[in-house]
Formats: C-alpha cells, structure tokens, sequence
C-alpha cells in the first residue's frame, strides 16, 4: 500500500505552503473560540481533502492561490461537519482524543462548527472565489441532506441499497468530490477533464465511506474512533445490509428488533456484531468498495502521466487499504 508521505511528495512544498496559508487566515480575537481552535487544529486527520484539492489542481494545469483557497474551504467544512457529526452520533472520541463537544459541551460544538464554516466561507468570498464557493457550498447542502436521510433511517430501519448509496454519496461523496473538482476549477480546467474528476470524486468518495463503515466493524483499526458506533447509532451500513437481505424473513425481523432496542439492551451489539461477521458482511462490502475504487481510478485514464496522477491513482490504493 502506498503511505500518506508517498502520495503527498510531488506537492510537498505546496502542502507546506497550504499549512501556513491556514496559520495566517484562521486567527481568533476570542479567547474561548481560539482555545477550542488551536485543539481542533492539534489533533488534525489525515488532510484527505486538502491533498485531492491541490492532487487535483496539479493534474489539471498548477497549483495557485485559488487551488488554497479551496482546499483551506472543503478542509474546514470537513472539520466543522466533524464536530457537528461527533454530537448527532453521541461519539465520544475523535481522531484518538476527546470529541469538541466531549470538552467543551454541545452548544460550543454546535457554535464551533458554524464558526468555522462562517470564517472559511467569507474568507473565501473576500477573496472573490465564488466559483469555488457555489461548488463547495452545494455539496454542503447535500452532506445535510445525507445526514437528514439518515436520522430519519435510523428512526424507520427500512433500509435499501438504493438508500444506502443514496446517503452515502450525499453525506461523504459529496464534499470529496467538491475537493476534486474544486482543484481542477482553480487551475481552469476543461469541460471534458472537470467531468473526469467528478466521476473520480464521486466513486472515490463512496468507496471512501464504504471503507469508514467496514472499519467501523472493525476494532483493531487505527480510526481513533469508537468501534460499533453506528450499530449503537441504528445505523444499518453495507456489512449488516449484506447479511439482512441474505437473512430469511424470521432471522431479519429478529435482527431488526435487535436493532431497534440496542439503546436498552447494549449487549445487542455483539450479536448484531458477530451476524454480520458471520454473514460475510465484511468482505461484501470490501468486494463493492473496491469495484468503486476502481471506477476512480479510470475516471484518470484521460489524463497523461504525471506525479500528481500517479498520487491521485495511489490514493484510490491507500483508501481501499487504510486501516486509520
Ligand atoms: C471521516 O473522514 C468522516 C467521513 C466522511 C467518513 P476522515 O477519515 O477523512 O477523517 P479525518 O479528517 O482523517 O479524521
Ligand atoms: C460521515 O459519517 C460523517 C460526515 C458526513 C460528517 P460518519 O458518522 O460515519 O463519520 P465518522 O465515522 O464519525 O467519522
Ligand atoms: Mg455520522
Ligand atoms: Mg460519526
Ligand atoms: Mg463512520
């Protein structure tokens, strides 16, 4: 498996470059606001989206200020959806350390969230990158409409493919797709290449959230997150969906119920648990996972060979391999 270190050399210097752009723009007159600033920033990801952004711009021409801008804006709204997202799951740990709202309490994680969303969208418009903002801002819409979906899913356990992928792309695709053709927008990229890294950002994007539900099956992974924290959500992912539609109707109707009193009864977990281990739910969804995968990676096929294509290739690699 490619490292994150491989993938990111060809942009070396300018994710240098990009990492003082954010010290210099994201200042606080407010002590609190900057207090909770400065530990989001301490206990940063992977900078996934960052990376495809200015990946993306280098493939389509170079990297500029614009290509920063885009990345500083779907970063940010990636973290602030992070804060959001960890007091909608009642998650409790985020990247190996305590959740902002784990801290602080949910009305500063709420505030905290909108804080950075304001902050990066104005910086943005300042700066007159409207273009980029009316691409990321879309997709934004569409993670609340996913997260939306979802909540109501979680309520109704009707579950289907069809809802499956429909909320996985809105909520995650989505964004990873506004990264990839955010970079492109900024080095002015054709039609014809701009529909390329859209079909890259969005089958990238859902294997990306087919892999984050199999790891959360997975309790030795390096997430930094709780394991089995969606099926304590009622979160029915691809692994459970696998073993409900290959379940006959008693078996299903029993593990639906199971579902549907994990908050009294959390030993209802491990069952769920070990029926989706049993049912082969894990390897089914790493089997779709990578045909996704695969599909990204030929979204590429257009583009002549270069390090910023190679990486984006490798990424679609590291993605379908990472265990963090
Ligand atoms: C986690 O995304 C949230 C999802 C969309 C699945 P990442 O795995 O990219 O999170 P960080 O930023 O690296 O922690
Ligand atoms: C993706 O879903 C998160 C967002 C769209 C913000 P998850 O709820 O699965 O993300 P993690 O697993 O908590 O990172
Ligand atoms: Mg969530
Ligand atoms: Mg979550
Ligand atoms: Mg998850």
């Amino acid at each position: 498996m490619p490292t994150l270190t491989q993938i990111q050399e060809p942009i070396r210097c300018e994710l240098e470059r990009y990492d003082e752009f954010l010290v210099r723009n994201f200042r606080s007159e407010s002590r609190y606001a900057s207090a909770v600033m400065e530990y989001i920033f301490n206990t940063r990801g992977k900078q996934l989206r960052p990376l495809i952004v200015l990946l993306s711009a280098a493939l389509n021409g170079s990297i500029s200020e614009r290509s920063y801008e885009a990345a500083m804006f779907v970063e940010m709204i990636h973290t602030a959806s992070l804060v959001h997202d960890d007091v909608v799951d009642e998650a409790d740990l985020r990247r190996g350390h305590p959740a902002v709202h784990t801290l602080w309490g949910s009305h500063t994680a709420v505030l905290m969230g909108d804080y950075l969303f304001a902050k990066s969208y104005s910086l943005c418009m300042e700066r007159g990158a409207t273009d980029i903002v009316s691409l990321v801002t879309r997709a934004i819409g569409l993670v609340c409409e996913g997260e939306l979906d979802q909540t109501e899913q979680a309520e109704r356990l009707e579950m289907t493919r069809q809802i499956y992928f429909d909320i996985i792309y809105k909520k995650t695709a989505s964004l990873i797709c506004a990264a990839a053709t955010a970079g492109a927008l900024s080095a002015g990229a054709s039609d014809t290449a701009m529909a390329q890294m859209k079909l890259y950002g969005d089958n990238l994007g859902i294997a990306f959230q087919i892999k984050d539900d199999i790891l959360d099956y997975t309790p030795n992974a390096k997430t930094g997150k709780r394991s089995c924290n969606d099926l304590r959500e009622r979160k029915i992912t691809l692994p459970l969906l696998h073993v409900l539609e290959h379940a006959s109707e008693t078996e299903r109707k029993t593990l639906l119920d199971r579902l549907r009193n994990i908050h009294n009864e959390p030993r209802n977990v491990d069952v769920l648990y070990d029926a989706v281990l049993a049912g082969g739910g894990l390897e089914e969804a790493d089997r779709t996972m990578r045909t996704y995968c695969e599909q990204a990676r030929r979204a590429l096929d257009i583009f002549p060979e270069s390090p910023a294509r190679k990486a984006l290739l490798d990424l679609c690699d590291y993605i379908a391999e990472r265990d963090r």
